[in-house]
């Protein structure tokens, strides 16, 4: 098995005994892990799910698969493509991160894991508590109090225990963490564990082979902890690693304005989100787009790094271009989740480039935001 990496110090630790942060300095980990080239024109035989990037990917198995990725790019305008990512087994993107967590403590075994603990505003733990439903793994998702109803329905329908915490986003993963510190548990973080990003990377490599073996000028991408956005940039430099993009596209990250802690130190040419930047911020105010209303996303420094290297930048998006861009999709065929419309909103107008929106969360899963 791969090695843990800490980004911040050099640390490692083995996959199998490492804790779920860096123990030197609590940093999230990277994974130590070099992909191979996919080679595209074989990719017609393989299996039709996300395990046919097979040579990408750091668990080269697929025991707890659902059939989740491949989800249809369809053409908004003439430069606007939309990637269905709402169309997964249990509604939105997060099931290509949460797979490979399911398989990951799978593989370590029971003696290792007896149960696995997870933290979400939703989606996440939808996603962990579906998966491990699949690979038999007993399963805790702690929330948020507000959580939409419909996403803790799902939580519980897939088996898991639910664990409704009071507080914001920061509280539920306090308490979450707590728990993963206990003996026998695997925390399946989708922010702190690198395999999710290593699932959440699929979602280029499937825009690249839907595509032809190249990519739009620039991929929208909605930031809250922004496992979408660095699973999109690892697979961008590996695809360009490997000689099979000529260029690498521009990363647009979008928040809601009403959260956009990230935003504000992109355009305030700041490198991390450090105490003193986040005290010149005004404090978070409530918004639809719940799953990206993050006020100290952990992996800020390489969210801010990932961006500017790609040539992208940051936008906002306001709640009422939110409500509109919801009804707009809606009124084209698409309901999707008022997360998951904040890329459409920020971009679906752009003439200037190609570029590929994800619309990454089921509107049933929040109904309209009106
Ligand atoms: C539908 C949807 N879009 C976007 C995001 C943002 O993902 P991340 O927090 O990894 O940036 C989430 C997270 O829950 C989500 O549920
Ligand atoms: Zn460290």
């Amino acid at each position: 098995m791969t090695t843990y990496l800490c980004p911040v110090d050099g640390v490692r630790a083995a996959v199998d005994s490492a804790p779920w942060c860096c123990p030197e300095c609590g940093s999230p980990w990277d994974l130590e892990f070099t992909a191979a080239p996919v080679p595209l024109k074989s990719l017609g035989q393989r299996v039709n799910s996300l395990w046919r990037y097979e040579e990408a990917l750091p668990l080269p198995t697929k025991a707890v698969s659902l059939g989740e990725g491949r989800t249809p790019l369809v053409p908004m305008t003439p430069t606007v493509c939309a990637k269905l990512d709402f169309l997964m087994p249990t509604l939105s993107f997060k099931d290509r991160g949460a797979v490979m967590l399911a398989e990951l403590a799978l593989r370590l075994g029971p003696e290792r894991v007896h149960r696995v603990v997870a933290d979400s505003s939703g989606n996440a733990g939808t996603a962990v508590a579906a998966y491990c439903a699949r690979a038999g793994l007993s399963c805790t998702v702690y929330v948020p109090e507000s959580t939409s109803p419909k996403k803790t329905e799902q939580i519980r329908a897939h088996g898991a225990r639910l664990k409704r915490v009071q507080g914001d986003r920061e509280a539920t993963a306090r308490a979450a963490r707590a728990a993963a510190d206990e003996e026998g548990t695997f925390y399946a973080s989708h922010v702190y564990n690198p395999y999710f990003l290593h699932g959440t990377k699929t979602y280029v490599y499937e825009l690249w082979e839907d595509l032809g073996g190249s990519l739009p000028e620039a991929i929208a991408v909605p930031v809250g902890n922004g496992t979408l956005l660095l699973g999109a940039s690892l697979a961008i430099n590996e695809l360009h690693a490997h000689g099979l993009i000529a260029d690498r596209p521009q990363l647009i990250a979008v928040q809601a304005e009403a959260v956009s802690p990230l935003a504000a130190a992109f355009h305030a040419g700041e490198d991390d989100l450090g105490t003193e930047f986040l005290a010149t911020l005004k404090p978070p105010a409530p918004t639809l787009a719940e799953g990206i209303a993050i006020p100290r996303p952990p992996r800020a420094r390489q969210i801010l790094r990932a961006v500017r290297e790609s040539g992208g930048t940051f936008l906002t998006v306001t709640e009422d271009r939110i409500r509109v861009a919801q009804m707009e999709l809606a009124s084209r065929g698409l309901f999707v989740e008022s997360t998951g419309v904040a890329c459409w909103a920020a971009v679906g107008e752009w003439t200037d480039r190609t570029v590929a929106v994800p619309l990454c969360g089921a509107g049933a899963k929040t109904g309209l935001a009106i």
